[in-house]
């Protein structure tokens, strides 16, 4: 055992997946390194707060309040980048590769924002970046897009990609709360971002959704060029609408590209889904991923989305990578090829969809919507009408035949402008996946 190579790990963050990496290696450390031929070594962490409270036993000797010391010491070949956030993740990620290093981060908003720069910066000067845990947690869907379905042309990726807005829908669901009381469970469980609006109003989904994007058809999509809405709206008539209708509500990012004229569109939003479908049974902080190729036909991966463990151990694959890559030499990994997709134009993206508006319960607001809707030829083809807990209002629930996005929202924002119209309607898609 003396003779094998050592491999030094440094781990910039030790909190919730920092701490799960740590304890797990330790824990894993005999089978990973007769599997790998080589000795691990957690050589040093760094952290914000050396006075903090941690899960697992660090040496004092082994911890430090600086990343750069760790990214750039001379003895660590392996860095790990779990701090988060996009400002001094990105220099440690840059300085570390720059010294050709090879980085593993589960850090979505960083690939998202600065991939092609980060990318470029391991390729110059022979490094690796590693980002699996970085796309719904434990479920290893950048390696089944990477290797797995290399062979195939993506028609369609849709897919349940944030735990915290998962658990929250699914509690909504079986226990009537509202979502503030369970978002903060969602964050004492270590499944929320540190800046919780990420994963409510639908970005962390979003930058999950351009990693995925990038990875299956070579196209960078920013987030600010896809249409993005959260969950904070959903309500409980919504869940009670969808438990009526046999639909599940789920906060969907949806990735479609017409392998004909290749035009490309991704979304963000929650989704009304067939209770039929395998995603609208994945629940609490699991994620779903269905994947439909051209060769292989439609794939689907459940796992947990977020959390210590689950995130460790997409963590943890990618630092077994990273060493094989080293004993072998550090060979090059196949990477997507650029590709300039064109976006599709919302006037060619037809749904059904479902709308929930908070009117005044008076005569004619009826009649003032439906002309309202019909304008843009939206054609209705259900209203529903529950009490409000306002006195003089009404809760409506519409649904409408299949029509196209600018038409719905260019309805919608007739809507808002209505007299009778109290606030902002909620607009979900009714998703017809299994159809297709
Ligand atoms: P935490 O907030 O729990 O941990 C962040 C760690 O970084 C802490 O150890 C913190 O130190 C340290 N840190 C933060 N800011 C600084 C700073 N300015 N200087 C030095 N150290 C700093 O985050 P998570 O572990 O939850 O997330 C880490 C990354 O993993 C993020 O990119 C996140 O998006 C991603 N991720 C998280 C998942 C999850 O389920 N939690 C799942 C998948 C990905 P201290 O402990 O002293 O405060
Ligand atoms: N906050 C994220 C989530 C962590 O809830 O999915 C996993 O990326």
């Amino acid at each position: 055992m003396s003779d094998l190579p050592i491999v030094n790990i440094g781990i910039c963050g030790l909190g919730t997946v920092g701490q799960g990496v740590w304890k797990h290696i330790t824990r894993s450390k005999p089978k990973l390194e007769s599997r790998l031929g080589a000795r691990l070594v957690l050589k040093r962490a760094s952290v914000r707060n050396l006075a903090k409270k941690r899960g697992v036993r660090v040496g004092p000797s082994r911890l430090t309040t600086d990343p750069m010391a760790v990214a750039t010491d001379p003895g660590i070949q392996i860095v790990c980048e779990l701090i988060g956030g996009t400002t001094l993740a990105k220099e440690i990620t840059l300085a570390a590769l720059r010294l050709g290093k090879t980085v593993v981060s589960a850090n979505k908003a960083l690939v998202c924002d600065h991939g092609p720069e980060i990318f470029a910066a391991a390729r110059e000067h022979g490094g690796h970046y590693f980002f699996e845990a970085s796309v719904a947690g434990g479920i290893p869907i950048i390696k089944a897009l990477r290797e797995g379905l290399v062979a195939n042309r993506f028609g369609r990726i849709y897919g349940i990609l944030n735990g915290t807005c998962n658990y929250i829908l699914t509690r909504m669901e079986r226990e009537s709360l509202s979502y503030p009381v369970i978002l903060k469970e969602a964050k004492a469980l270590g499944y929320a971002e540190a800046d919780e609006a990420l994963d409510v109003e639908g970005w962390d989904t979003a930058h999950k959704a351009s990693i995925i994007t990038y990875l299956a058809h070579g196209t960078w999509v920013p987030t600010k060029a896809m249409g993005v809405a959260g969950i904070t709206q959903i309500a409980q008539a919504d869940i009670q609408f969808a438990r009526e209708h046999n639909l599940a509500i789920k906060l969907l990012a949806v990735i479609e590209r017409d392998l004909k004229t290749d035009e490309l569109a991704v979304s963000v939003a929650p989704t009304l889904l067939s209770r039929e479908t395998a995603l609208a049974n994945v629940n609490d902080v699991y994620n779903g991923v269905s994947v439909s190729g051209d060769v292989v036909g439609e794939t689907v991966y459940i796992g947990r989305g977020a959390g210590q463990d689950a995130t460790a151990s997409a963590v943890i694959s990618d630092i077994v990578d990273a060493i094989a890559l080293l004993l072998r030499g550090n060979a090059a990994l196949p990477e997507p090829v650029d590709h300039d997709c064109p976006r599709r134009l919302p006037e060619r993206s037809v749904s059904r969809y479902y709308l929930r508006l908070d009117v005044k319960d008076e005569p004619g607001v009826l009649s003032k919507i439906s002309a309202a809707t019909a304008r843009f030829k939206v054609s209705i083809a259900s209203v529903q009408q529950t009490a409000s807990s306002r006195k003089g209002t009404a809760t409506l629930m519409l649904t409408t035949h299949l029509t196209n996005e600018k038409a719905i929202l260019s309805a919608v924002t007739q809507l808002r402008r209505l007299a009778g119209v109290l606030g902002a309607p909620l607009l979900m898609r009714i998703a017809a996946f299994e159809d297709a």
